[in-house]
């Protein structure tokens, strides 16, 4: 089966069943300072599940690009990957348990829809653990289904599999989903696929048979009912949830028999082009991690600088991961023996697969090619002049963190990098300093070094809330004193302070800054109530609705007025009335990237 055919038939079938047919969101996460990019097809939908009204209904499916970058140093192996595209199916305290595993099963097992082998489906379920009860329901309805198919059906006892189970009860480690340190989270079951029954019947502690790679997890059904606090405590939400992802690189592997991720029509024609840029081979073993390698990263960079959101490389948040991506995957190229800018080659050829599905990067093509051209000539500047000083620092046989910091902040080597040359010349190099060098030099000190990536949420805690209501006010106001062509580009929202960026090519004056801080005082002081109606995206336009810049909706937004003086698309949530806001302060004005200013802003 194809991806195509596999995005249509998932969408498809959760059509069948009731569901709003939603795009995938931006790459990068709507006022969630807590993480850089979308990493599950739960992030943009968060308010929802907080109990937010969908504009969609209770019920939505889609089909979500995701980033995740805490696994990159892994990519290389045989199933991860930086990119991916999650399938998901939710109930906004709609359905629950029974409905979500019952058409899970549907869909995985029947012929009409993906036809895979029942008995060669097993599952975990939560056994509970710190608390949380074990999650009975979820085993009880497995057993039933897997009954009626007539196969085994036993619970295992242990986490140990025989030829009699099917059911695995495991703790919060495998079978509790939260994207972060907090946020809407609950029991989840997942399904696993047995790769190779040949192989005779499952025998031994269930870990072990995923890690071996006999069995690979294709989908996950989270039952999300608690909001766990800044304290730690699980609080039950308003509402019963689901969110369930469904790898789409890993279920196209499985329905074709492959045994890894890179076998599939997604990675097959970007080793071709390698092949014909390099004059190696993939099959040889040696070339293997760097095909991978160069495949995976480039396809990630190219869907970040196809977001719209104008992310390019940089030693700072995104653009850094993003340098990070570029650069490894052509120091990974330059091992391969290429000699030539590449990597818009390989752009090119993930553009044309996917820009049928992901329009933005047809859209985009051009600033993608370009910023991967650029990028590539000034690494190609940086790494001679940062090889010689590595050679230079290294003579010691050691780097200290310093050290790595003047790479990383003088030479633009990513410190990764200086790591892993470090690693193949046999020394070490103090990373604690170099994390303690890089957070002095950082105001927001907020990358890998720091632990970044291990995602989490925002609290919509009441700041946040505050914030996010005036920069609605402040973007009316950016207009009225900047002129019509002032569109927001982004915004990061934290409880202590907004971040927001919009199109305009000059630094402000004084007088402007003043004047937009002015304004909105002034709305705050005339106690404007703010409110929320949805209604089609069609009508939201014709009404002069604003929206982020190529942003993409479902059908029917949801859009925010201000009395007649803001009238926003936008998921909320937002206080009830301007006076609940306080006083804002403009705390600094400066330039974000080409054409584009950045505002800090607090509400005191
Ligand atoms: N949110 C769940 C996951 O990402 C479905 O696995």
């Amino acid at each position: 089966m194809k991806a195509n055919e596999l995005r249509k038939k998932y969408l498809e079938f959760f059509k069948s069943k009731g569901h709003a047919i939603i795009p995938s969101a931006s790459l990068i996460p709507e006022n969630d300072p807590s993480v850089l990019f979308t990493t599950a097809g739960m992030h943009p939908l968060v308010p929802y599940l907080m109990g937010e009204s969908h504009p969609g209904g209770k019920k939505v499916a889609n089909i979500q690009k995701c980033i995740r970058t805490s696994d990159i140093d892994e990519v290389g192996d045989n199933r991860h990957l930086t990119f991916f595209e999650m399938m998901g199916n939710w109930s906004f305290g709609d359905y629950f348990k029974k409905e979500a595993i019952e058409w899970s099963w549907e869909f995985l097992t029947d012929s009409k829809w993906l036809g895979l082998e029942p008995q060669r489906i097993y599952v975990t379920v939560f056994k509970g653990e710190e608390g949380i009860p074990k999650d009975d329901k979820s085993a009880e309805i497995w057993q039933a289904i897997f009954k009626k198919e007539g196969i085994t059906h036993e619970i295992a006892k242990n986490e140990k599999v025989n030829d009699t189970t099917r059911i695995i009860p495991l703790g919060k480690e495998d079978n509790f989903w939260i994207a972060g340190a907090t946020g809407p989270c609950g029991a989840d079951t997942e399904m696993f696929y047995d790769t190779d029954p040949q192989q005779g019947a499952l025998n031994g502690k269930f870990n072990d048979l995923v890690k071996s790679g006999r069995l690979i997890e294709i989908w996950n059904d989270v039952f999300m009912e608690f909001d766990k606090n800044a304290e730690g405590k699980y609080v039950p939400l308003k509402q019963q949830n689901v969110d369930t992802g469904m790898g789409l690189e890993r279920t196209i592997t499985v329905l074709n028999g492959f045994d890894n991720v890179f076998q599939t029509e997604f990675f097959q024609p970007l080793f071709k082009e390698i092949e014909k840029l390099s004059g190696k081979k993939y099959s040889e073993e040696e070339n293997t991690k760097s095909f991978r390698i160069i495949a995976d990263h480039i396809k990630t960079a190219t869907f970040i600088l196809g977001d719209h959101k104008g992310i390019t490389p940089s030693n700072v948040d995104r653009g850094y991961v993003l340098r990070r991506l570029i650069r490894r995957a052509v120091r990974y190229g330059k091992l391969l023996g290429i000699k030539d800018s590449f990597t818009f080659k390989i752009a090119e050829i993930v553009i044309k697969m996917d820009q049928d599905t992901y329009s933005e990067l047809k859209e985009n093509k051009e600033f993608i090619i370009n910023q991967l051209i650029l990028e590539e000539e000034k690494f190609e500047k940086t790494i001679n002049n940062g090889l010689k000083e590595f050679e230079k620092m290294s003579r010691d046989k050691k780097i200290s963190g310093k050290e790595a910091f003047i790479l990383f902040s003088t030479y633009g080597f990513p410190f990764e990098m200086t790591k892993e040359i470090a690693l193949e010349k046999d020394f070490k190099i103090n990373e604690e300093e170099f994390d303690a060098e890089f957070k002095k030099h950082q105001e927001l000190s907020r990358t890998a070094s720091a632990g970044m990536f291990k995602g989490g949420l925002a609290d919509t805690s009441d700041e946040t809330k505050k914030l996010h209501t005036a920069a609605h006010l402040m973007l009316a106001a950016l207009r009225q004193v900047l002129g019509p062509d002032v569109y927001q580009k982004g915004s990061n929202i934290t409880a202590e302070r907004l971040r927001f960026d919009f199109s305009y090519d000059k630094k402000m004056t004084q007088e402007q800054i003043k004047k937009v801080e002015d304004i909105v005082n002034d709305k705050i002081r005339e106690k404007l109530p703010v409110k929320c109606v949805e209604m089609d995206i069609e009508k939201a336009r014709d009404e002069g609705a604003m929206g982020v810049f190529g942003h993409k909706y479902g059908d029917k937004v949801k859009v925010y007025s201000i009395a007649n003086f803001s009238k926003e698309i936008c998921g909320g949530p937002h206080t009830d009335n301007t006076a609940e806001l306080g006083n804002f302060i403009i705390q600094k004005e400066e330039s974000s990237s080409a054409g584009v200013r950045r505002i800090k802003a607090v509400l005191k």
